[in-house]
């Protein structure tokens, strides 16, 4: 184990009880969570950690020191129903798994080209069955409006450091899904002003 490849999120550690506490109704109780842009791999931990054994996490994050920190993590958690973090780009059109029950995807999306969003719901509507769960977490402009003076700012800063980087609109993520094959979202208010949005296949 590598202890010194651990990653710390500190907004990990911030939001991860109210995620879990909105996503953990909606996971089966045996199957596959596959974990997009699992980052630090905090959340990985922290989910598997609440879950029966028999609910496997499959983390992922195309960058290096993201998947060494994710499998640090996981090692040092000594759960064994963790795999070990795979190289998974959102925007590909082939992604290196088969198959999932529930893809998360969270605080990604604004920090990540349009092609990332697109990628994410055409790639987890291909892994998904019909009525899988792809859960989004993140900040969300909502009828063409911020939802808060925060979210303005940070919306600023992130088009400041990268003009691909973007609060994106929820109507449109909700579009693209739509055409991916999912329903309309559940939406819930989460702290800070991000929201959880729910998407199940159904096509
Ligand atoms: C702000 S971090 C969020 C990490 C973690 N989910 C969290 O909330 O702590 C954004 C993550 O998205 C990943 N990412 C960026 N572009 C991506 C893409 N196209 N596909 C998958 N992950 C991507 C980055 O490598 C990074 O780990």
């Amino acid at each position: 184990m590598n202890d010194s490849a651990r990653q710390y999120a500190p907004s990990a550690a911030r939001n991860r009880d109210a995620i879990w506490e909105v996503l953990r109704p909606h996971l089966p109780a045996h199957g596959l969570v596959l974990e997009v842009a699992s980052g630090s791999g905090e959340h990985t931990v922290h989910f598997a950690w609440g879950s029966g054994a028999k609910l496997v996490y499959q983390p992922s994050d195309p960058d290096q020191l993201a998947r060494a920190s994710i499998d640090a993590w996981a090692a040092a958690s000594g759960l064994a129903n963790i795999r070990s973090a795979i190289a998974l780009d959102a925007a590909a059109d082939i992604w290196p798994i088969e198959g999932a029950d529930v893809v998360v995807c969270i605080n990604m999306i604004h920090i990540s080209p349009w092609s990332s969003t697109v990628g994410l719901v055409r790639g987890a509507a291909r892994v998904l069955p019909t009525g899988g769960l792809l859960f989004l977490y993140g900040p969300y402009r909502q009828k063409g409006r911020h939802t808060a003076p925060s979210n303005e700012a940070f919306d600023q800063d992130l088009r400041r450091r990268n003009p691909a980087w973007v609060v994106r609109d929820l109507e449109g993520v909700a579009d693209i899904a739509g055409e991916a094959g999912f329903g309309s979202p559940a939406i819930a208010q989460m702290p800070a002003n991000n929201l959880a949005v729910l998407f199940r296949r159904t096509a």
